[in-house]
């Protein structure tokens, strides 16, 4: 380099890092004596769907009505793409779209009347109203329904309408509470593949239901709360590897199983050996620890065994030991 070529420093980057598109803060919220919320802090990232898990009573509905601005927290704060619930809750509005777990819908009214409603509701130009309630219904797959009465529309066919109704002032952020709640499996497969475009149309959505298996393939990240608290946020995967107790492993071994158990039960790293229906089931203290010893040790003993596996534990089957199916 030439000695007197002037040296390019790079400018620094004074980029702010993205806002979170829901942030909450000791979330709280008491009904009487009782604690529906406690203290709940989530942090939702825009983009992100968001699946948000609990059994029934778990704080799900309260948590998306605060953010929605339909209840007001009894301490903390929640923020939605930076507006305060509380003290912006207008800006908030304008940013999302709340689908209740519960929604009347107006069944002598026809698709397109009731869209044209809640796009006037938002204030959307009658000029610019008819295109929008297009974009919508065809974005639901609703269009060839646009003439029907509501009342005359399925049940899956009335959760979309409910999805068009919100979307119908393009929201950023998503809050759907169990929208596939009371849905046939062909209608949760529809309403899947209508969020997943969604979120390719870079909205974050934030959907809830007390069944984790039914969104460990469509979310990217999940909370899970239990009466009130947040018990896990993060990947999905890793709520497996973060809820599991340990390794669990299944052994084959034909008779007697009692002196298999009993060499199994003197190791350090076993926490528990039992015969289930003619096999012998072992569970480790953790994840962390290399099974390779168990064939060895079995051989060693001079036990014989015609089966060594691991148990593959089932997502669902973590979230019930986890949340312990308590209900409130
Ligand atoms: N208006 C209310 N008055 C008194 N208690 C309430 C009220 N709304 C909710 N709760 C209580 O708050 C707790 C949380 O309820 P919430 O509806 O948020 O749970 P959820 O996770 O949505 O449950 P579900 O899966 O049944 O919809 C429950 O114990 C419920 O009984
Ligand atoms: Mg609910």
């Amino acid at each position: 380099m030439n000695a007197s070529s002037p040296t390019i420093i790079p400018a620094a980057t004074t980029e702010a890092p993205p806002l979170p598109a829901v942030q909450t803060i000791g979330l709280t919220r008491v009904y009487g004596a009782m604690t529906a919320l406690n203290s709940l802090n989530l942090t939702i990232n825009q983009g992100d769907l968001f699946g948000f898990i609990g059994s029934n009573g778990a704080g799900k509905t309260t948590t998306l009505r605060i953010l929605a601005t339909f209840l007001q927290p009894s301490a903390g704060t929640a923020r939605v793409l930076g507006h305060d619930v509380v003290k912006d809750a207008d800006a908030v509005r304008h940013v999302i779209g709340y689908m209740p777990d519960f929604f009347g819908v107006y069944k002598d009214m026809e698709v397109t009347e009731y869209l044209d409603f809640f796009g006037a509701c938002y204030k959307i130009p009658s000029g610019k109203r008819e295109q929008t309630v297009s974009d919508v219904l065809e974005l639901v797959g609703l269009s060839e329904k646009r003439g029907a009465l509501i009342g005359a529309l399925s049940r899956g066919m009335q959760q979309r309408l409910g999805l068009a109704r919100v979307l119908i002032h393009d929201p950023k952020v998503l809050l759907l509470d169990e929208p596939a709640s009371g849905l046939d499996p062909r209608a949760r497969i529809e309403m899947m593949a209508i969020l997943q475009e969604l979120q390719r149309m870079k909205k974050t959505i934030i959907i809830s239901s007390h069944i984790l298996s039914e969104l460990q393939n469509l979310c990217n990240r999940v909370a899970i709360i239990e009466r009130g608290q947040l018990i896990y946020s993060g990947p999905v995967q890793g709520v497996r590897d973060q809820m599991a107790a340990g390794l669990v492993y299944w052994v084959t071994v034909p008779g007697d199983s009692s002196r298999a158990i009993e060499i199994l039960q003197a190791r350090p790293e076993i926490s528990e050996v039992v015969a289930v229906d003619g096999q012998v089931k072992v569970s480790f203290k953790s994840h962390d620890v290399d099974p390779s010893f168990l064939p060895e040790v079995l051989v060693q003993c001079g036990i014989k065994f015609t089966g060594l596996w691991e148990d593959e534990l089932g997502l669902e089957e973590v979230f019930l030991r986890v949340t312990k199916g308590d209900t409130q």
